[in-house]
Parts: C-alpha cells; sequence; structure tokens
C-alpha cells in the first residue's frame, strides 16, 4: 500500500524502501503482487516523485521514484520472475512477536489469547 500525496511525495510503506523493499514472506504476502505493484505502479509516477518509505535502518529518509528505479537492487534490471526468485530465498528470521501481533493487528489491537512460545 502507498499513498501519493499532493502529486509529490509517496508514502510508500512496508511497499518500496530506498534500495529495498517489504518482505513478502510474512502472512499472506505475495512477491509477485508486489513486484507488479511496485513496476506498474509506483514506477510509472515521474522520477522527481518523493518517496518516503515506512522504515529505513540506515537513517536515509527520503529517495526518489528515479533514484528507485536505477539504483534499487530488489528491480533494477530484474524481471519478475527473478524478483521472486530472490524474495522467496532471502531466509531472513521471524521477528520477534509476529504470531501474536498480526492476529491482534487483523483483530484492532486486541489479542484474543495469550500464546505460550518463544522464538
Ligand atoms: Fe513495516
Amino acid at each position: 500500500m502507498a499513498y501519493l500525496v499532493n502529486d509529490t511525495y509517496l508514502l510508500t510503506g512496508d511497499a518500496l524502501f530506498i534500495r529495498g523493499c517489504g518482505r513478502t514472506d510474512f502472512q499472506y504476502g505475495d512477491a509477485g503482487l508486489l513486484y507488479d505493484a511496485v513496476t506498474q505502479k509506483l514506477f510509472t509516477l515521474p522520477d522527481d516523485t518523493l518517496v518516503y518509505p515506512g522504515h529505513d535502518y540506515q537513517g536515509r529518509t527520503v529517495s526518489t521514484i528515479g533514484e528507485e528505479k536505477l539504483w534499487n537492487p530488489r528491480f533494477a534490471g530484474l524481471s519478475r520472475s527473478q524478483f521472486i526468485e530472490l524474495m522467496n530465498n532471502l531466509n531472513l528470521p521471524m521477528p520477534k512477536k509476529m504470531l501474536e501481533a498480526v492476529p491482534a493487528n487483523q483483530h484492532c489491537g486486541k489479542v484474543l489469547m495469550a500464546l505460550d512460545y518463544q522464538i
């Protein structure tokens, strides 16, 4: 999901990051759907559209569509099938509390039951 504000500011949430993108290996994630959304929707915006991602772990705050089309290693030069292959083989650890957070988010923050487990 992304929001374009005043035809200038693109809030890209977990879809498009600066030189990256959100994970697609969580519940309901779909690498093909993300590739289509980024390449067929976001990357069709003007190159000078400002990109504000939902996360950046290196302190960067803004990029542009033009920069991400050229330099984002998740998309630049990758076909849809190459992107899916890449995303399906990241082998990242499951985030802490994921099994509690997703059901709670799906029910407006209400935790339905306490789970006794550790990841
Ligand atoms: Fe996120």
